[in-house]
């Protein structure tokens, strides 16, 4: 078997970090515990292998990560690193974010050296050390640059080697290659992969937070896909490919269809009511902040040739040059409003979508407003308070301190936001932004 790689051929099974039924709530804005971000959560990660957690914004895969490093303490449950109660942050365990907070005034040597200052070693081990993770990660030759010197994927690296310079069992990564381009993202994955398949790393394992599906497939020996609200574990996938992955193989985009099937299938109510993947019941509804501009485009891609009204979303994220994290939330507001239902990892465009794709602007904006009326309750409310008063006018606050009971207030802002934009598209009120207030004037 050619394909046999040095870490896998030493494959041993030590169990090194258990996640035992782990729940967190946050508090709201109104002060009261929050709804369940994570729910029941259990997961283990064992020596020599790469554990992707993948789910959609907002279900809680940075909670978790947070939880498994000793950041955060969580409502419910346990983590155990070698079979001892993680109670704060544990050596052995490290973290690369999303985008790293570099010390802007330090070299990168002095950077990478940084994650040792807390370690018993001499001054010499770390700059041996530190030396060694930055010619690893392929920063050689910039030892003595300066962070704003760098390009982002470098500085990516240079998070990269302040992790790795302490030689953790565990590496933590949340979205690492989120904030990078398309290119260097790449890059910079072969180039990992490339140095674990050898056994380079200084590591044990890998447990990285990811919301795209490309990427855990193309990097994970097993994809712990988490549901949204609340974030719960929803499939656990086991990937036998050998690496170099082609992305291209048959089996390769089988899997990525399969999972983007898992990650849009609605999932079991939770309470009578609920609707589809938006936390949260009628008026304490959650919603994405998505254009008007962005939901019509996508009616228009679906309608048009090829697809002819049915689209396979990974087809129509690759056409629409989106990813999963954009696509999921445009879909599922035209699923809400009801201009197109998801099924089996495919998007199906009602035939209030058809008629929208086909109207000119005046009667997609009629239509879109009828929609809001009937299938969004926070619209209906705004419009139905605004009839209602004599003044035909309401300050926003209002409305948000009533959001506010269901969620945090970010997202009570966000939510208002996304209705504020969606009613002006369909004239159903006006808002000014200076007081703050809806009224019923025609917004030109
Ligand atoms: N410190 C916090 N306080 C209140 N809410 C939080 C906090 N951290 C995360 N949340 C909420 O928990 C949910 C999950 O967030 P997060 O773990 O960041 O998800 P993900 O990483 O999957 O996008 C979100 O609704 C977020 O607003
Ligand atoms: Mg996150």
């Amino acid at each position: 078997m050619q394909d046999i790689t040095a870490r896998t051929s030493f494959a041993s099974k030590q169990l090194l970090l258990e996640v035992r039924n782990i729940s967190q709530r946050y508090q709201t804005g109104s002060g009261e515990l929050g709804p369940a971000v994570l729910d029941d959560v259990s997961l283990n990660l064992k020596e020599n292998e790469i554990v992707g957690l993948l789910g959609r914004s907002g279900c809680g895969k940075s909670s978790l990560l947070r939880i498994v490093s000793g950041l955060v303490f969580p409502s419910g449950g346990e983590v155990s690193y070698l079979g001892q109660p993680v109670r704060g942050p544990v050596d052995g365990v490290a973290m690369v974010f999303q985008s790293f907070a570099l010390f802007p005034w330090l070299t990168v040597l002095a950077n990478v050296e940084l994650g040792l200052r807390a370690k018993q070693i001499s001054k010499d081990e770390a700059r041996r050390r530190a030396l060694k993770a930055i010619d690893l990660i392929g920063l050689d030759g910039f030892e003595s640059a300066f962070p704003k010197e760098l390009s982002g994927g470098m500085r990516q690296r240079v998070g990269f080697a302040r992790a790795l310079v302490v030689h953790p069992n565990i590496l933590l990564m949340d979205e690492p290659f989120s904030a990078l381009d398309v290119l260097t993202a790449e890059t910079l994955r072969t180039d990992l992969l490339d140095l674990w398949v050898e056994g380079r790393m200084p590591i044990k394992s890998i447990l990285m937070v990811t919301h795209n599906i490309e990427e855990a497939v193309l990097m994970c020996d097993r994809i712990v896909v988490l549901s949204s609200n609340p974030g719960r574990i929803a499939a656990e996938i086991g990937v036998k490919l050998h690496h170099p992955r082609n992305r291209l193989d048959p089996e390769f985009r089988q899997l990525v269809d399969r999972i983007y099937a898992l990650m849009t299938k609605p999932q079991a109510p939770v309470s009578p009511g609920r609707d589809g993947a938006f936390p949260g019941l009628g008026f304490g509804m959650t919603l994405p902040r998505v254009s008007t501009n962005t939901l019509a485009g996508m009616i228009e891609e679906i309608a048009a040739e090829p697809y002819m009204g049915r689209a396979d979303l990974p087809a129509l994220a690759d056409s629409l040059q989106m990813e999963v994290d954009e696509l999921f939330p445009v879909a599922e507001t035209l699923q809400l409003l009801r201009f197109a239902e998801i099924e089996e990892g495919d998007i199906k465009l009602t035939l209030a979508g058809q008629h929208f794709a086909e109207a000119d602007v005046d009667v997609r904006k009629k239509l879109f407003g009828d929609h809001l009326l009937a299938y969004l309750p926070l619209a209906a409310r705004i419009k139905l308070v605004l009839d209602e008063r004599p003044t035909h006018t309401a300050r926003a606050v209002r409305f948000l301190e009533e959001l506010e009971d269901y969620m945090s207030e970010d997202y009570a802002d966000r939510t208002l936001k996304s209705v504020v934009n969606w009613g002006r598209y369909g004239e159903l009120f006006a808002y000014d932004e200076t007081s703050e207030t809806f009224s019923l004037e025609n917004p030109q």
